[in-house]
């Protein structure tokens, strides 16, 4: 039984061990693809595992054996999962592995447009403190959260713990969401239609998936909709935004500050309009990554082919 992986290494780039899928089947094993060596790799293999590898429909109509596309994420827009189906392709997906380290990370970039821990912590070790006349300095306007208002767009799993760290820190939460859930609706948290979300946070977390209906779902129009001084993360998808937009409020002011670990283009190229955007945070899309959340997604990725296997598939999304 042949399995590809065809892009591992950000998986694992040697921390973790690939152990429970080589127990399954003979494993061939790359550390990324490009597009054009995908047929000749997968082969006449059955089992292929992706992580952001696209698997357009003019490739899956090449790939006659395949049966199984484990995505190695939560979001699998890298696959044309109608075309799978229409194949018999049944394509995986990794649902919860990394919910409570992206919902951390959320706050991770927000409490650094807060503070800018990193860069005053930088003025310190080059002296800048040691030769300060006060003593006490900053670079930036310092935000308190408490008493503020977090828009969060797209209320799963991980807008949920991103929303409990919200009210731990004090703030109300609006959330917008197609489907609600009335049990987490509370004093602090509540749904509302999206353009009052958009006029009533003070903070803003995308966290819906990229469908037709999100994409540039942040657009012009939207941030014209939004308070003076809007804070705007994102750690779901790049496309969420329309950057040139953003860049544009950004520059404006309309927009206070953004930080991203997403981008429409991954990796970019240093033209992409936020790159060189004020007050913006951009990171290498790092919020899974946390070698508890990987080992996390490694099990259940293995755990998703064994299931297969035996004829009672989980984590199917498109059945
Ligand atoms: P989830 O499926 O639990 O939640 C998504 C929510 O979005 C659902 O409640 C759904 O009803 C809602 N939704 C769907 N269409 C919507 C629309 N048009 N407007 C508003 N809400 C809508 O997914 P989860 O686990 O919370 O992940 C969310 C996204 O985070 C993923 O799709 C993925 O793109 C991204 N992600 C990013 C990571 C990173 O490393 N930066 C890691 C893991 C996930």
């Amino acid at each position: 039984m042949k399995i590809v992986v065809l892009d591992g290494y950000t998986l694992n780039p040697g921390d973790l061990s690939w152990e429970g899928l080589e127990a399954l089947g003979e494993v061939a094993l790359y550390d990324r693809t490009d597009e054009k060596d995908i047929v000749a790799r997968v082969g006449d293999a059955e089992y292929v595992f992706v992580n952001k590898t696209p698997m357009k429909r003019e490739t899956l109509q090449q790939l006659g054996n395949l049966k199984f596309i484990g995505v190695l994420a939560t979001g699998y827009n890298v696959v044309d999962v109608d075309a799978a189906k229409e194949f018999g392709i049944a394509v995986t997906n990794i649902p919860t592995y990394g919910t409570t380290a992206v919902a951390q990370y959320v706050f991770a970039l927000l409490l650094e447009i807060c503070h800018h821990v990193g860069e005053h912590g930088n003025t310190v070790k080059q002296g800048e403190w040691s030769r300060s006349a006060d003593f006490c300095y900053w670079h930036y306007p310092l935000i308190e959260l408490a008493g503020k208002t977090m828009g969060i767009i797209g209320m799963g799993r991980i807008g949920k713990n991103a929303a409990k760290i919200a009210n731990a820190f004090g703030m109300k939460v609006v959330a917008y969401d197609e489907y609600q859930d009335s049990s987490i609706v509370s004093d602090q948290l509540q749904y509302v239609e999206l353009d009052r979300l958009f006029a009533e946070a003070d903070v803003i977390s995308l966290h819906c998936p990229l469908f037709e209906g999100t994409k540039g779902i942040i657009n012009k129009s939207n941030i014209g909709k939004m308070k003076d001084g809007v804070l705007i993360i994102n750690t779901s998808r790049g496309p969420l935004i329309v950057e040139e937009d953003l860049a544009e409020a950004l520059k404006s002011g309309k927009v206070g500050g953004a930080a991203v670990d997403v981008l429409s283009q991954e990796p970019p190229g240093m033209e992409n309009p936020l790159v060189k955007a004020p007050n913006t945070i951009i990171t290498p899309h790092i919020a899974w990554a946390p070698k508890e959340s990987r080992k996390r997604l490694m099990d259940i990725a293995v755990a998703n082919l064994e299931k297969y296997l035996q004829g009672t598939p989980v984590n199917v999304v498109n059945a």
